[in-house]
């Protein structure tokens, strides 16, 4: 359930992430162009390790004896101690808080945020499938926390009566709002492969991915959003735990890369 970690500040980070960078950054100046800088006041996100910011360590701080986020050299080269992220430095939605001149976004579960700038629903390992869709299909080696889009929606909505109170003054809140919905879907194939689905059995899941991830931004958008940020699938297969899983001789198998 770590497959998607990142290290973004590492400089060995595979050139392949950048894929994945692009589109997202050029959605968040899109979105920061547009509104202006100083008329966003809070950023919502939601997603898995490329974006949890905390959540995961307090979920497994009673249950795992050892949670690799909670040791460095997670957080080594920009807090100098462990945050919780899946990361050695900052990520992605660091840069984007920053260039909205907002806190990095405080982790929903745990201490008591003032979550009035934003907060961060993502889990690492988090998918955009249900636990119960897992387990009608038979995939039983599922995400170790009840964590997936729709209950990360569920914590919006709790969290929502602390931010505003009327309808119409939410959806006057969250015009202000950036939200992050995403990236979800790689832990989904990365859960349904490891059931020893084929490749032509694990596209078949991508429908119903994607319209849980649409079902969630359309949420967002109904629940006021005007800028709701959807990252695409990165290149997971340039992940180096997946290289190492599925390795394979055939060369075939194998893109040109970028570095080509
Ligand atoms: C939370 O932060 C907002 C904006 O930064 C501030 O206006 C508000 O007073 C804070 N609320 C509490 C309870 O500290
Ligand atoms: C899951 O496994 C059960 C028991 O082996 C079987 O009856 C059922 O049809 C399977 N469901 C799917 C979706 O493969
Ligand atoms: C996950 O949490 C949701 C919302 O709290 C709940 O409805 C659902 O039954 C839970 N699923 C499992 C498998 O525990």
């Amino acid at each position: 359930f770590t497959q998607s970690s990142t290290t973004m500040e590492h400089h060995s980070a595979p050139r392949c992430i950048a894929f994945f960078l692009l589109p997202l950054l050029a959605s968040v100046h899109y979105a920061q162009a547009n509104p202006g800088r100083g008329s966003i006041h809070s950023i919502f996100s939601f997603g898995n390790s490329y974006a949890d910011t905390g959540n995961f360590v307090k979920l497994a701080a009673p249950l795992l004896p050892i949670i690799p986020f909670s040791n460095l050299p997670y957080g080594e080269t920009f807090f100098g101690r462990p945050t919780g992220r899946a990361s050695n430095g900052r990520i992605i939605l660091d840069f984007i808080a920053d260039e909205f001149g907002l806190p990095f976004v405080p982790p929903i579960l745990g201490e008591e945020h003032n979550f009035t700038r934003g907060a961060n629903f993502a889990v690492v390992g988090a998918t955009a499938l249900d636990l119960s869709y897992f387990y009608e299909n038979n995939i039983t080696s599922v995400p170790p926390f009840n964590s997936s889009l729709s209950v990360q929606l569920g914590w919006f909505q709790k969290l929502k009566s602390t931010l505003c109170s009327t309808p119409q003054g939410c959806r006057d809140y969250f015009r202000r709002s950036v939200f992050l919905m995403g990236e979800f879907g790689g832990n989904d194939y990365t859960f349904i492969m490891a059931a020893g689905k084929t490749l032509d059995q694990v596209a078949s899941f991508v429908p119903e991915i994607v319209q849980s991830i649409s079902a969630g931004v359309e949420q967002l958008v109904k629940e006021g959003g005007r800028y709701v940020v959807v990252p695409g699938q990165p290149p997971m297969g340039c992940i180096p735990i997946v290289l190492t899983l599925y390795a394979s001789p055939n060369k075939k198998h194998y893109d040109p890369g970028p570095g080509a």
